[in-house]
């Protein structure tokens, strides 16, 4: 490499002289047995982010690179993945906060691998269907949202930008496919905030089960990766809080006090 990494846009200005860093990044086409790790020397600069050394890669050095990128501003979902073992955007993740390298890139787990860094997120989605919250299409949702041809429109959930951090990071995932998972019950109990449309009570009915709300192991892990903020575990505490109130409740009766 001869330049420093272009920025990908105004708010990664760089400056200064570019360093080399080695880059481990995880491969993987359909028909391979397992992923393995491909090596390349990245020259940065001190504001170049991870996801500007991956483009740079499939730009300069190896097209056949598969990633998934759209906003470069946190606020799609679509970077995420695993930088040195640890789950980030890559678009808002500088080099220069990695120490000297070499930087190991795999893509988020507990997700079906489609190739390189792209992970199948259908499952993902499937759970915020399950509470009653699935991602539709803005023009059905908002009949006066403007789309343009051929692009489809997304309703969201709430803070949640459906980057897949918190599942690929929670223990408990890793072992139990069925479990709602974090996003799916944070999304869950937005619906008891602020039900809307949705079926509160169906909702809360849902997360009163071994592989909802009482499935999580306390790990915390979800929470510490969310780069937005959502705070799945604390989602999950309220949620079995107020299911275990409930229980009370229905037992001692509304007036039953500890
Ligand atoms: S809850 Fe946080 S980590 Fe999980 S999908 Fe939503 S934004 Fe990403
Ligand atoms: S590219 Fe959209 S969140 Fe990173």
């Amino acid at each position: 490499m001869s330049s420093p990494v272009e920025p990908a846009n105004d708010t990664h200005a760089t400056s200064g002289t570019g360093r080399s860093v080695r880059f481990r990044v995880s491969r993987f086409k359909q028909g391979d047995r397992k992923p393995h790790y491909q090596e390349y020397a990245v020259e940065v600069a001190p504001e170049t982010t991870v996801l500007d050394a991956l483009t740079a890669i499939r730009r300069d050095q190896d097209p056949t690179l598969i990633l998934r990128h759209s906003c470069y501003h946190a606020s799609c979902g679509t970077c995420g993945m695993r930088v040195n073992d640890t789950e980030v955007l890559a678009c808002v993740t500088e080099v220069t906060e990695l120490g000297g390298g070499p930087v190991k890139v795999d893509p988020i787990a507990n997700q079906r691998l489609v190739a390189d860094l792209v992970t199948d997120m259908v499952d993902f989605y499937d759970k915020f269907t399950a509470v009653d919250q699935p991602l539709v299409r803005g023009s059905d949702a908002i009949p006066a949202a403007t789309v343009p041809p051929g692009v489809p429109g997304f309703t969201r959930f709430e803070n949640c930008i459906e980057c897949g951090l918190c599942l690929s990071a929670c223990p408990i995932v890793a072992t139990d496919p069925r479990y709602l998972g974090p996003a799916g019950l944070a999304a869950a109990q937005r619906v008891l905030e602020e039900p809307r449309e949705a079926d509160a009570f169906s909702v809360l009915r849902l997360t009163d089960d071994p592989q909802a709300a009482w499935r999580c192991h306390l790990a915390f892990e979800c929470t510490a990766v969310c780069p937005s903020n959502v705070d799945p575990a604390g989602a999950i505490m309220f949620l079995r809080r107020r299911l275990a109130s409930d229980r009370v409740k229905s037992i001692f009766g509304s007036g039953w006090r500890p």
